[in-house]
């Protein structure tokens, strides 16, 4: 038999390659290509080719109901989840190591076990006693689900074979899963792309939902390949700030639901706590009366979230100024500035800039223009912003400010918390609908971002006379 020509895989995308470089022609990612054995071309556990059968095609109306879904028991789960678990589907959790993945889901695990459900939990990272170890730490030692510690697919698949009633398997985590067939080490793209392909397959003919984690490189992707996002129905991506005790569950990609939720929780010493009005635990500590300090309205998927925006400027001693952002884009930043610049007359080229969102949230929607604006000014002027006063809207370049989104339930989580004012853009009717007029929150509609300044520069102009 003739030697198999070796194939490089880039870990990043994918990618197949007859030749090895330094750099993945499909991805511009470097070093990421590695050699892997031709006899991994296909899924390990494969049965042999069969002869081919005709399809039956059917109607798009059907007999059948949509399948019903399991809710996991935990609120911030299910909701990213898009209401529970479907039968047969597969989730990846990512996520960097230590953030708490296994630490969720075998709380998920012992919810799903205490309300009857059948549950499997295979630990491929860690032993049987560390395992209970953190059951034990959670309170869960009594949840009646399956565990077994094992990393070999070909058991694992055997095993599974029989759990036909089972509600949900976890895999953790699918880097560390091995099929003996393929002639690569555990966490290699074959690797992981046949053990996850003969699990989604197992878990469509059981009927189970499937739950695999997987680790996150530091740059963001799920370590191996990124082909598994598109093997599986839902990537939920779970992140947080080691330095703060808050978690973030994110829905990146859900067949069966929206992707734009999140579910908030706290890492406390028993495990992880629902955070179930996440406003509060982001404002927990602020602090009034500071200046560069403003409180945006944002909106995570459709649920409001209050957050502090943090700005510093510092003098800068010559050169090019500084400009470090946190939590926020920085190219969105680099427009603010310029629009305050040249549109508002707000001299802050000499200055360095520092822009924190405070608790470690990321902001990605285009609303926190008018509240990062307001933070600006605020330390521009050394004029503290309303601390009673919440801020959203979208800065156009000229200086105008845009309606965004959901006007009406960013002001009712702000009146829910107690503040008593709103800064947004002008707002427009819409047929004969009236405007959303929240009791004890006044609003302040503004037009242009020059008038958000002078307003400022009156209040510098009335404290100081
Ligand atoms: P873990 O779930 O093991 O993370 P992952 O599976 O994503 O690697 O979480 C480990 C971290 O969580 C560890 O730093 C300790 C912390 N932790 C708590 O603070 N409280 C707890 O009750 C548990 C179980 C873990
Ligand atoms: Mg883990």
């Amino acid at each position: 038999m003739a030697k198999p020509s070796p194939r490089f895989v880039c870990a990043a995308c994918g990618a197949v390659t007859p030749k090895w470089a330094g750099r993945c022609e499909t991805c511009g990612e470097w070093n990421t290509i590695t050699e892997e054995p031709t006899a991994a071309a296909g899924p390990g556990l494969q049965k042999p080719k069969t002869t081919a059968r005709k399809l039956a095609f059917v109607d798009l109306a059907g007999t059948a109901e949509p399948p019903a879904r399991t809710p996991v028991g935990i609120a911030e789960l299910d909701r990213v989840l898009g209401g529970g678990l479907v039968p047969s589907s597969a989730v990846l959790l990512g996520g960097d190591p230590g953030i708490g993945k296994s630490t969720l889901l075998l709380q998920a695990a012992a919810s799903l076990a205490a309300a009857g459900h059948r549950v499997l939990y295979v630990s491929g990272e860690e032993s049987i006693e560390q395992v209970r170890l953190r059951a034990r730490r959670l309170g869960v030692v009594q949840a009646r689900l399956e565990l077994a510690a094992a990393i070999n697919l070909r058991d694992i698949i055997a095993s599974l074979e029989e759990a036909r009633d089972a509600t949900m398997v976890v895999i953790d985590s699918i880097q560390t899963m091995w099929i003996d067939a393929i002639d690569s080490a555990p966490g290699t793209v074959s690797q992981v792309r046949a053990s996850a392909f003969e699990l989604i397959r197992l878990a469509k003919s059981n009927r189970f939902a499937v739950v695999l984690v997987g680790h996150v490189t530091k740059e963001g992707a799920i370590a191996g390949p990124r082909v598994l996002e598109h093997m599986v129905d839902a990537v939920l991506y779970f992140e947080g700030d080691r330095g703060h005790q808050f978690r973030i569950l994110r829905g990146v990609k859900n067949r069966f639901g929206a992707t734009d939720e999140i579910g908030v929780f706290e890492m406390t010493e028993t495990g992880l706590a629902e955070v179930p009005n996440p406003s509060a635990l982001f404002l927990a500590e602020r602090r009034g009366n500071v200046s560069g300090s403003a409180v945006f309205a944002g909106l995570e998927g459709t649920r409001p979230v209050l957050v502090e925006i943090q700005c510093l400027l510092a003098p800068n001693p010559g050169g090019a100024p500084r400009r470090s952002v946190v939590g926020w884009d920085s190219g969105r930043l680099a427009m603010l500035l310029a629009v305050l610049e040249t549109r508002c007359g707000l001299r802050l080229n000499a200055s360095d800039v520092y822009l924190n969102i405070a608790g470690g949230l990321r902001i990605t929607e285009p609303a926190a223009d008018l509240a990062v604006a307001a933070a600006l000014i605020s330390a521009a002027t050394d004029q503290p912003t309303d601390p009673g006063m919440v801020f959203f809207g979208e800065v156009g370049l000229s200086g105008e400010v845009r309606q965004v989104a959901q006007a009406e339930s960013r002001l009712k989580e702000a009146q829910k918390l107690g503040f008593s004012a709103a800064c947004l853009p002008r707002r427009v009717a819409r047929g004969n609908r009236p405007l959303f007029a929240p009791e004890g929150l006044s609003l302040q509609e503004i037009g242009h971002l020059g008038d958000l300044v002078g307003r400022f520069a009156g209040k510098a102009g009335s404290s100081s006379a």
